[in-house]
């Protein structure tokens, strides 16, 4: 019997074709492990993301935040992959945010997060990403078809404006339905609102006060609009419209339907200082103040988006972009293109 050593009993036939399998399989075994070599090399590390806010001070916008720094801490502790974030606040400035891009991509970032101060023009920072080859994950403000269609690394996260606003519609609908008169306080068989709307360029302020509108219509609430005004989603600006109106149409407004939650509180913030007690607010975001404010009874109800998942689908769209890696499968893009993040009415407890 042959005892088959491979290198050194050359003379050996059986030996020279087990010599020929082995040469094969080390060869086989060399570029496996060399592309393995390879590959571990290319993995990256660490990754950075540069993100820009239209405005930091937004209270919506300022949860999301948070919630993207969260994630971060939770996706270098799960995949020991070092995550920078470069939060950049463009403070209104489209001017300075298309420079916070330049930045972004002169330090090396691998991918882009913006929330466009004018999302009607986001081509420049898209022509930036495109020659850079940084894909961009926009959010909240909604760049046009148009501009998303420019590249197949472009995407954007945000909720669906119109099931937002059916939904704030339902809170009141079925309210409605069940009391009567929990929303026509005087009984008069109208229900007199008023509305205060966000930007007016924003794809939310014109989808939300459609829907929301022709929702309680179409829910059988007889509405009727005292009158409305755009508040920009500040509790200021909302607070200082609502006074005005509680003095131009004193005990007239039975409900107060907001665009979203900060402007909500503006009006509630208006009620409290004229002492009026009664009126129904609905606001849109669940932010943290707005969930407070529903739980406090002083709005009747929020459309609340799931800022966890929100800020987690940016973050792992974004680093899957960074390590060349799939799409996250938990988080479907419609069209390959826009994610819709999950959202819940949160109503304030009407008790029996
Ligand atoms: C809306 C949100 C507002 C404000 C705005 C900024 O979706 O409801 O509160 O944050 O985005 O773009």
């Amino acid at each position: 019997m042959r005892k088959c050593c491979f290198l050194w009993n050359r003379g050996n036939n059986g030996c020279i074709i087990c010599g020929k399998i082995l040469a094969v399989l080390l060869g086989v075994c060399m570029v496996l492990t060399g592309c393995q070599g390879a590959g571990e090399e290319e993995k990256k590390n660490s990754i950075r993301i540069g993100i820009s806010l239209y405005r930091g001070d937004d209270i919506f916008i300022n949860n999301i935040r948070n919630e993207l720094e969260e994630k971060a801490k939770e996706y270098e502790r799960e995949k020991g992959i070092k995550v920078t974030l470069d939060i950049q606040d463009a403070k209104g400035s489209q001017n300075t945010q298309n420079n916070q891009v330049d930045r972004f991509i002169s330090l090396g970032c691998d991918v882009l997060c913006v929330n466009p101060v004018d999302r009607m023009d986001a081509s420049v920072i898209i022509d930036k990403a495109m020659n850079a080859e940084v894909p961009v994950v926009f959010f909240n403000r909604q760049p046009v078809e148009e501009d998303m269609n420019r590249w197949d690394q472009l995407y954007y996260v945000g909720l669906d404006a119109k099931e937002t606003a059916v939904n704030q519609g339902k809170m009141v609908v079925d309210l409605y339905r069940e009391k009567p008169s929990a929303v026509d306080l005087n009984d008069d068989g109208v229900v007199s609102y008023v509305l205060l709307e966000g930007e007016s360029s924003h794809q939310d302020s014109l989808i939300r006060t459609e829907w929301s509108i022709r929702t309680l219509k179409d829910g059988g609430v007889p509405i009727e609009k005292i009158t409305g005004g755009i508040a920009n989603w500040e509790r200021s600006q909302a607070s200082a419209l609502m006074e005005q109106w509680l003095g131009a149409y004193p005990d007239k407004i039975e409900l107060v339907v907001s665009n979203n939650d900060d402007m909500a509180l503006g009006a509630v913030d208006a009620l409290e200082r004229a002492g009026i007690t009664g009126v129904n607010v609905v606001g849109i975001d669940g932010t943290t103040p707005g969930i407070e404010a529903v739980e406090s009874d002083r709005l009747l109800g929020t459309v609340s988006a799931n800022k966890e998942t929100y800020a987690n689908a940016i973050l792992e769209l974004a680093a899957s972009r960074a390590m060349g890696e799939e799409l996250p499968r938990e988080y479907p893009l419609v069209d390959g293109t826009y994610y819709w993040a999950p959202q819940e009415i949160l109503i304030r407890d009407l008790g029996e």
